[in-house]
This record gives C-alpha cells, structure tokens and sequence, in this order.
C-alpha cells in the first residue's frame, strides 16, 4: 500500500513540475515483469472468453484446456497458426483481440479487451507463450 501511494506522489508531483520528459521507475515497472499465463493470461480468458469457447471456433479457452489448445496450433477458420512463440503479429489470437479485425470480428465478439489486458496478452506471446 505505502508503496502505492509513494508512486502516486511521484506521479502527481512529476504532472505538477511538468517534467514530462523524464520517464521514472513508475512507468517501466510492468514491462519488466514476466507474464504468467496461469495469473495473468488465463484469468482474462476466464473472465472474457468461455462464456463461447469451450466451444465457438473450435476453441476451447478452459482452464487446464487452453494452452493445449493454442501454441503451435492451427486455427479452425483462418490459415496461421493460434499462436507463435515470439511472434505476436502472426499470432491468430492476438490479431483476433488487437482491433485490426484481419481475421474477422474482434474477440470478445461484441466487445474487447482494455489495453492492459490486451498487452498482458501480447507480452505473453512475445515471451516466448510459455506454460508458465
Ligand atoms: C459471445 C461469444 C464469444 C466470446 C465472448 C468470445 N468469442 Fe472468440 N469466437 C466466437 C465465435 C462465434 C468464433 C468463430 C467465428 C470467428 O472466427 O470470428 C470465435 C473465434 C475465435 C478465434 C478463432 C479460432 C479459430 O481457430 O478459428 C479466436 C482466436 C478467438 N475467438 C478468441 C477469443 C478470445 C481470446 C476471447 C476472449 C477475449 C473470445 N474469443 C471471446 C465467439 C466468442
């Protein structure tokens, strides 16, 4: 908590003095981080995404399930793989929450994810997908 707030005084006093141009340790923090696909990327899915994928696409995006069905894996609908290790951009499922809707709707269909969420997802992939 303290530390929180510490941050937060940096930030504040950082707007205030307009230093714009000197990037502190608050803005790098996440970035240095490795994603965890149990804590990070699977809770997004469960919170978003199996309400439709144990089954829609033929995609099952389950706890236990989704890893397996994912890395190296090719799509049902779409010539690519679902996701290359190290290689986002190829990566089915990250063009499928990025927006660009180049295979199709945009995932969650009828919404999508906060940017935190969809850069969680692009850092895990960058990483090298890791069933870590
Ligand atoms: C409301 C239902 C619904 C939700 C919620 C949803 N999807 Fe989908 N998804 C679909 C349907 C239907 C398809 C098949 C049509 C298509 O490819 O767009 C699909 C297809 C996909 C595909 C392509 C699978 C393939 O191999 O062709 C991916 C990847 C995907 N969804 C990821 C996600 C992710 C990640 C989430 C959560 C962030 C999500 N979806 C949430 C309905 C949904």
């Amino acid at each position: 908590m303290k530390k929180i707030y510490f941050g937060l005084l940096i930030l504040v006093s950082l707007v205030l003095t307009n230093c714009s141009k000197d990037k502190g340790p608050v803005d790098d923090e996440p970035a240095t981080e490795e994603v965890s696909f149990a804590n990070d990327v699977q809770p997004i899915f469960d919170r978003s995404c199996i309400s439709c994928h144990p089954s829609s696409g033929n995609l099952d995006l389950t706890s236990g399930n989704s890893y397996s069905q994912l890395v190296n894996v090719a799509a049902s609908g779409y010539s690519g793989k679902r996701v290359i290790p190290g290689d986002a951009e190829n990566s089915i499922l990250y063009k499928k929450i990025d927006g660009s809707e180049v295979y199709g709707s945009n995932m969650p269909l009828g919404s999508s994810l906060s940017a935190g969420e969809i850069e969680t997802i692009e850092q895990w992939i960058e990483e090298g997908a890791k069933n870590n």
